[in-house]
């Protein structure tokens, strides 16, 4: 089938890719000529472990083309939408611009019973809004509203083998053909058993809001838990184990530590309860305001923490902050943890150096005024205070007793509960923990 792909970041490249990768004509749009560049010439304009092996694999079959004219668009059967909705500057609420624009950009190219299709992460309603403008347009052609669920990490492998697709699709006739065309584009994951949801749009939307939203309000549970281990002692690790091995809690997304951050979690709770508040149903995300002030809280924390370990006092200590990016396997530093911490820490008097393995260009482009570093050792050598904030197996696995020789004074936070305590102070380290004794 031919597929147009329109917004080329981060769910749509892999989505190009992917679509091309089970067998499908696709031409990726983007008005960003520089990655269209990249990516026509097989580099991927971010980390994503596999993409861009993928990426060459699929450009040589001369099933993937990338262009920045929209009017490529037309001769497609399907046209995924896959742009951002950043928060908008100063507001809760997301910002639409991009997919108003594509949406509309794309109108003109519309033929009859093509399907357009929604991936982006939108506020309940924008589907129904969007419908309209479509069947303006073009009578016969059809929204449909499929959300994506990929993570950072694992985006190749998370579309290639979802969990569920989600259909949101008008009822009648024109709802049961662009269900069927996305049957087609789907076939190879529908054929090994991958459930598939077809629900009206508002559900569709719902449901992405709903899972994130989950999945926040899961991880300021046990960093809730953290804070009251704190204050009495207990370790949030094991309790964490144990209430996991509960099936109907389960372990996953139960890891204390400096909280969430990235492009999704945050801004999607904030909008969703900026989007509930228009609808009246405010009271029934209030809940939310919490699960983002607990995860905001954490980032203080270890910024009190790191106070503690240097005596009481941050100014002219040599801090290392281990990690940039919002979570290992990404060089995506939006709304990061671990650079939010660096910048406090640096702003009350630390000398700040940051190390990464991906994530050291874009961490400068955003906080230029921090000390980068791209070789741990050095990165650590003559540190007064470790900081551990984005798990990479590189820094989990530093030898406490290498690294000792390297430092100022063994003093180690782990902000993501992710070293073995016990090594650690065997070698002679002060260790700190998040809700850890
Ligand atoms: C998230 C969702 O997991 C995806 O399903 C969704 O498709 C995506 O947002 C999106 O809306 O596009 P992602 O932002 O890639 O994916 O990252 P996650 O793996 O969800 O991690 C988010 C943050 O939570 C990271 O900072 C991570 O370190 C943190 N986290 C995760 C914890 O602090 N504790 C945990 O137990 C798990």
């Amino acid at each position: 089938m031919r597929i147009s792909v329109i917004g080329c970041g981060y769910l749509g490249a892999v989505h190009a890719v992917s679509m091309a990768k089970l067998g499908h004509d696709v031409i990726g749009i983007d008005v960003d000529e520089y990655k269209i560049a990249e990516l026509q010439d097989g580099r991927a304009p971010f980390f994503e472990p596999g993409l861009e092996d993928l990426l060459e694999e699929v450009l040589e079959t001369g099933r993937l083309r990338f262009t920045t004219s929209m009017a490529e668009a037309h001769g497609s059967k399907v046209h995924f939408v896959c742009v951002g909705t950043p928060q908008l500057k100063g507001e809760y609420a997301a910002n639409l611009s991009y997919v108003d624009a594509a949406f509309s950009e794309l109108l003109p190219f519309l033929s009859a019973g093509d399907v357009a299709v929604g991936k982006s992460t939108v506020p309940v309603g924008t589907a129904e809004r969007l419908s309209a403008l479509i069947t303006a347009a073009c009578p016969t052609a059809t929204l449909a509203w499929n959300p994506e669920f990929l993570r950072e990490g694992h985006a190749v492998k998370d579309t290639l083998t979802p969990d569920r697709f989600v259909y949101g699709v008008p009822a009648g006739p024109a709802g049961l053909s662009a269900q069927n065309s996305l049957d087609e584009v789907y076939a190879v994951p529908l054929s090994s058993g991958t459930p598939r949801l077809v629900v009206d749009y508002a559900t569709s939307e719902l449901v992405k809001s709903a899972a994130n939203s989950f999945l926040a309000t899961k991880i300021s549970f046990i960093n809730a838990m953290a804070e009251v281990c704190d204050a009495s002692g207990a370790d949030v690790t094991a309790l964490a184990d144990a209430i996991g091995l509960d099936d109907r809690i389960g372990r996953k997304f139960l890891h204390a530590g400096v909280g969430f951050g990235g492009g999704c979690l945050p801004k999607d709770i904030r909008s969703f309860m900026a989007r509930a508040g228009e609808l009246g149903a405010d009271q029934a995300l209030t809940f939310l305001k919490e699960v983002d002030s607990i995860n905001m809280r954490r980032r203080t924390k270890v910024v009190e923490l790191t106070r503690e370990l240097c005596s009481g006092a941050l100014l002219g200590k040599n801090v290392t902050v281990l990690g940039a990016a919002f979570k290992p396997s990404s060089d995506d530093v939006r709304d990061s943890p671990a650079l939010s911490v660096a910048a406090q820490l640096q702003l009350q008097g630390a000398t700040v150096t940051v190390t990464d393995p991906e994530a050291i260009e874009n961490a400068r482009r955003r906080f230029p005024e921090l000390n980068y570093e791209t070789n741990t050792t050095k990165a650590i050598a003559g540190a007064d205070v470790i900081l551990l904030v984005t798990e990479w197996p590189e820094y989990v696995d530093l030898d406490p007793v290498k690294t000792a020789e390297l430092v100022a004074d063994l003093k180690i936070l782990d902000g993501r509960n992710a070293l073995s305590p016990t090594a650690w102070r065997q070698a002679g380290w002060t260790y700190r923990g998040m809700g850890r004794p």
